[in-house]
């Protein structure tokens, strides 16, 4: 008995050691400690012996259990000082290695750029609002219900009314322009920058929702080729000194001539902006006498400043939430 107490003792201790974590321990305790161990088979055992051989043995086995329990309990220690060796610790005297920060959207960096321009040329920034009424967005400028030119801004209505007239996310900023008009005495320069939504056909150059900048000068002789000279130098200032445009006619209700403004990028044409001489009924439904006042305006697409400023395939990727394309501005 005695042999085989020391033998037992040797195997559990050796395996104890041995052991490569927690789970492994408490396998080990079981087998060695357990009800149905043979040590513990032992010591049941003890009583029915004679005498001697009871305090012997008594004492072998209980110094034998308690060195086996010691041990697991020592290496139990071990495993879990291991453990919090193991985690993450915190280096206060670590130099900081900086922040990572987030930046502005590509659109709000184009439209910082171009305000910082605009404003050097002494136009003043004015805000206007997303949610537009019937007059201010159509009617007052040119713009009647039936009119068929409503068509390319073809639009979503809002339950809401303002008065009689129905509200609609703007389809441009050129209700701005009445606006405007309405509270302030020529001449002046603004522009009006904010997004605009339409019920468009999306494609790689159109986006249900985009950001227009609407300009207007109004003064006694304010021409066309103020206009060309004002938009000649915003391109300038944002591509750099080759930048070119030119002027197409086109058709506005609510300018007279009226222009398509192109900028070339990649030796082709792409269209920036629409533009014109303010209508004199416009300027009339805007309180301006129009036998004393003209005025030019125009809609900027800054959109389309940004395919040509950072090289952009697709505008409608610039309202999408997609953090990694965007941080690559
Ligand atoms: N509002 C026109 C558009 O959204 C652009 C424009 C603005 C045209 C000002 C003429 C004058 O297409």
């Amino acid at each position: 008995m005695n042999k085989d107490i020391n033998g037992i003792k040797k195997r559990a201790l050796d395996q104890i050691n041995g052991a490569k974590d927690e789970g492994q321990l408490e396998k080990i305790r079981i087998k060695f400690l357990g009800k149905k161990s043979q040590l513990s088979k032992i010591i049941t055992e003890i009583p029915s012996l004679d005498k001697q051989q009871k305090k012997l043995i008594g004492k072998i086995a209980n110094q034998a259990k308690r060195q086996i329990e010691n041990l697991i309990v020592q290496k139990n220690k071990n495993f879990i000082n291991q453990k919090s060796y193991n985690l993450p610790t915190i280096d206060l005297t670590k130099p900081g290695a900086g922040v990572k920060y987030g930046h502005l959207h590509p659109i709000t960096l184009v439209l910082d750029e171009i305000y910082q321009i605009f404003a050097n040329l002494g136009f003043a920034i004015i805000d206007g609002p997303e949610i537009e009424n019937d007059w201010y967005n159509f009617e007052a400028l040119n713009l009647p219900v039936d009119h068929p030119a409503r068509d390319m801004q073809d639009t979503f209505y809002l339950i809401e009314q303002q008065g009689s007239r129905p509200m609609i996310p703007r389809t441009h900023t050129s209700g701005m322009q009445v606006r405007f008009m309405e509270k302030n005495k020529p001449p002046f320069k603004i522009i009006v920058p904010g997004k605009v939504f339409r019920n468009e056909n999306e494609d790689a150059t159109h986006s249900w929702i985009f950001t227009q900048i609407e300009g207007l000068a109004v003064s006694e002789n304010v021409s066309l080729a103020d206009m060309k000279g004002t938009l000649l130098k915003i391109m300038q200032g944002l591509m750099g000194k080759n930048a070119e445009i030119r002027l197409r006619p086109s058709y506005f209700p609510y300018t007279e001539p009226s222009v398509e403004i192109d900028t070339l990028y990649k030796g082709k044409w792409l269209e920036l902006a629409g533009a014109g001489m303010v209508h004199p009924q416009v300027l009339e439904n805007s309180g301006v006498d129009s036998n004393k006042y003209r005025g030019f305006a125009f809609g900027l697409g800054a959109e389309r400043i940004a395919i040509a400023k950072y090289g952009i395939s697709d505008l409608r990727n610039l309202w999408r939430p997609k953090l990694e394309y965007l941080e690559q501005f």
